[in-house]
């Protein structure tokens, strides 16, 4: 082979990895966002509206770029990230990871983990021994492959209530292990009602039950507490699995009260930590159907098998290993959750509530509406904006990023290109320094007057 031939097989190779047409399809928007356009229901191509009447200023008519703000923290200066997560970080949570390398099965490490469990089960707020708290290496994600890995077995009924885009992915996680699932559907910006969902019940005898609390797609919160009652209610030996991901921390949720199997979440949200934990509290009910199993769960990284001995051990400072646990994150989630739990809890849910009222009134007062209309269905965390007709999210975005703030695009694949979401959660509203709301509102107006919306 001549050095030119073998140069060009390298080429070869190494341009499969830039192939324009990827193997799969991927199922978010971020997929078609580069293709510039994006599909209706059908799944057909429909191409981006393009503002007509709407003339974008010039560049030069643009306000000048501004310096990046500076924050009210140690770290080097960056725009605020205000997207439903992940979010700003405290700048002692980010201390706390550069520590020292130690042992994951030494003591101190041991130690910090046991207490990791114990504050969770103050966050959850259950004081139930027979609640089993998690924490594993991975992302939100990993929670629903542990619900549906270590919950359902091939051929269980599943019942999915759907507020958006993550519904879909929990359900394509369930049938990833065989599990037969029935999602039950509300209109964008909506959320299933509790008489459809009796109905539901009493048709069809489902194992599990999920729920996403903040669906970070559509901004709709989901009641937990009716909808507890009403599972106790017709169906008491069905489990209650909340899809808390974008909801820990900022909304309040009472694990033993209200009667939950499972909340999964992440690190990364309104827990204030960097990404990397899946963190999940199951019940006592939980964990003996786990128990009662008849066929191994087909996970091995996510098997509560390997993992509830561990975690067990763990929490009663006894050193052991299945898999190697990242101290450092683990050290970040110790901090986070310590700081959230030097104030009390109804406190932090009613900041939460207070900045959104803020961030929603002046959505309202720009003349904009948000997907989830009726305020019950209001997240606390975050607020998806539809923008004004024929605006996309391309044409404010990078005028708030600008301005040193960062929003998200928008998720739902059918109505993507129409809105943006903001998250407010953590320090961003709870650190009385930090201008990261004020400045949210104000670069909003300003990014929308910019593209000719009358504010
Ligand atoms: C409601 C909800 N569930 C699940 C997930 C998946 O979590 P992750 O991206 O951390 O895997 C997300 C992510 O944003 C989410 O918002």
């Amino acid at each position: 082979m001549t050095s030119r031939t073998s140069a060009k097989s390298r080429l070869n190779l190494f341009s499969k990895h830039l192939d324009s047409k990827p193997f799969l399809e991927l199922n978010t928007p971020f997929s078609t966002e580069r293709s510039g356009s994006i599909e209706d229901a059908q799944g057909n191509r429909i191409p981006r509206n393009k503002p007509q009447e709407l003339k974008k200023p010039e560049p030069e008519q643009l306000p000048k770029k501004e310096e990046p703000p500076k924050m009210a923290s140690a770290q080097a200066p960056h725009p605020a990230l205000m997207i439903p997560g992940p979010i700003e970080f405290d700048d002692e949570v980010l201390k706390s990871m550069s520590f020292y390398s130690e042992s994951h099965v030494g003591q101190p490490f041991v130690n910090c983990f046991s207490e990791v469990l114990q504050n969770l089960r103050k966050l959850f707020q259950t004081t139930d021994p027979a609640s089993q708290p998690f924490v594993i290496s991975g992302s939100g994600t990993l929670g629903w492959d542990q619900v549906a890995a270590n919950l359902a077995e091939p051929g269980d009924e599943v019942l999915v209530l759907h507020t958006g885009y993550f519904a879909d992915s929990f359900a394509d996680c369930f049938e990833t292990y065989g599990a037969k699932v029935t999602q039950l559907k509300a209109p964008i910006g909506d959320r299933p009602q509790l008489d459809e969902i009796e109905k539901a019940l009493k048709e069809k005898k489902y194992k599990i039950v999920t729920v996403t609390h903040v669906d970070t797609s559509t901004g709709v919160l989901s009641e937990l507490k009716p909808l507890s009652d009403l599972v106790q209610k017709v169906s008491p030996e069905t489990l209650l699995v909340v899809d808390g991901v974008c909801s820990v921390g900022s909304e309040e949720i009472r694990f033993d009260d209200w009667k939950l199997d499972v909340v999964l979440t992440a690190s990364q949200k309104a827990i204030g930590c960097p990404a990397g934990l899946s963190i999940l509290m199951a019940s006592g009910k939980a964990i003996e159907v786990f128990k009662n199993r008849k066929t191994r769960p087909t996970s091995y990284f996510g098997s509560w098998k390997n993992w509830l001995p561990i975690m067990q051990n763990y929490e009663a400072k006894k050193p052991s290993y299945f898999a190697t646990p990242s101290p450092q994150l683990v050290h970040a989630l110790d901090t986070a959750l310590k700081q959230i739990l030097s104030r009390p809890l109804e406190q932090r849910f009613a900041d939460h509530k207070a900045a959104s009222k803020k961030i929603k009134q002046a959505v309202t007062d720009y003349g904009l509406k948000q997907l989830a209309s009726k305020p019950e269905n209001q997240a606390n965390g975050m607020t998806a904006i539809y923008l004004p007709e024929g605006i996309t999210p391309p044409d404010v975005l990078p005028n708030l990023l600008k301005k040193g703030v960062i929003f998200a695009g928008g998720l739902h694949k059918e109505i993507a290109t129409k809105y943006i979401r903001c998250g407010h959660m953590g320090v961003s509203v709870t650190d009385p320094n930090r201008k990261d709301l004020t400045k949210a509102i104000e670069s909003l107006k300003e990014a929308l007057t910019e593209v000719g919306h009358k504010v």
